[in-house]
């Protein structure tokens, strides 16, 4: 969500930059097109339905990687919100003025079609591919508002961690509970091909009902898939329990700690799964391809 360099020259006080869509070379619009092929053939019957709708609905699938102004027109016509162009990470309270204002900031680089798997920073793909459809959902787009409404109240306490975990396990990771079972609508694992089959079918990780205090404590992984993912059971139960609860008690007994491990399992726990952690035992993404022996 944020690092700590300087504002480049050719950023706005905002830190908003030009997509520069012209300047895309036909290469790059190909590997949005191959991202998004491959993910088509793993999101049906995993991604949730509400993803699929934003997708479609902003015919995010029609070739090439989209324009952010004609795109924006679109999605604020649904439910207000526009996404704006900027040089990869930007500092949180810069981030959290954009959310707070319906306003979602994306990277306007696309990876190279010899890193399409692992990525040390969002680029295009991810930001709009996984981001931008859940936004067309009312209750979604509305929690996301407030999320960054909430962020720029936690800049006066110790509280960027707990929050940023709330921000990982919903926005990034979350899945949801459907009558056919659980789907995803987290952006890091559907716009990652291995980790949507990794999040629903692996059984490594742990799969445990929302809870918000709970999530709040939960250390995460950046650099691999995730060892738990929490479930909601609707967006209204996300917003509700977020947008109703005063996070300042909270803050002040998390201190701005993890209490709990990202493989932990706690009494009080709804697990849906409890991962074997196979996976993150073996040594995760840099485990050796021969399993070490
Ligand atoms: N209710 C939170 C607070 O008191 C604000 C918030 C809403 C945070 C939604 C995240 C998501 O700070
Ligand atoms: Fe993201």
């Amino acid at each position: 969500m944020s690092n700590h360099s300087e504002k480049p020259a050719n950023a706005r006080d905002d830190w908003t930059i030009d997509q520069g869509w012209s300047d895309y070379t036909a290469d790059e619009h190909a590997v949005w097109d191959l991202l998004y092929k491959r993910q088509m053939d793993v999101l049906p019957g995993r991604a949730a339905p509400e993803f699929l709708e934003g997708l479609k609905a902003l015919d995010l699938g029609k070739g090439g990687i989209p324009e952010f102004e004609a795109m924006s027109d679109e999605l604020e016509a649904l439910t207000g919100w526009r996404v704006v162009a900027v040089p990869g990470l930007v500092p949180d309270e810069v981030f959290f003025d954009h959310l707070a204002n319906r306003r979602f900031p994306a990277g306007q680089f696309i990876r190279k079609r010899n890193e399409l798997d692992y990525l040390q920073e969002p680029d295009v793909f991810h930001d709009v591919f996984g981001h931008v459809p859940m936004l067309t959902n009312p209750v979604f787009a509305d929690y996301m508002e407030a999320y960054g409404k909430g962020g720029l109240r936690s800049l006066d306490f110790a509280a960027l961690k707990n929050l940023a975990a709330l921000y990982w396990y919903t926005v990034e990771f979350g899945l949801i509970q459907t009558d056919e079972g659980l789907r995803i609508y987290g952006a890091g694992i559907v716009s990652s091909k291995t980790e949507s089959i990794f999040a629903l079918e692996d059984p490594s990780p742990n799969r445990i009902g929302f809870d918000l205090e709970r999530l709040m404590k939960t250390d995460y992984r950046i650099d691999d898939f995730q060892q738990t993912y929490f479930v909601i059971d609707s967006y209204e139960q996300l917003f509700d329990a977020t947008v109703k609860t005063d996070f300042a008690p909270i803050y002040d007994r998390m201190q701005g700690k993890f209490a709990l491990k990202p493989e932990d399992v706690v009494a009080d726990d709804a697990v849906i799964t409890r991962g074997s952690q196979a996976y993150a035992k073996a040594g995760g993404r840099l485990a050796p391809v021969d399993g070490g022996k």
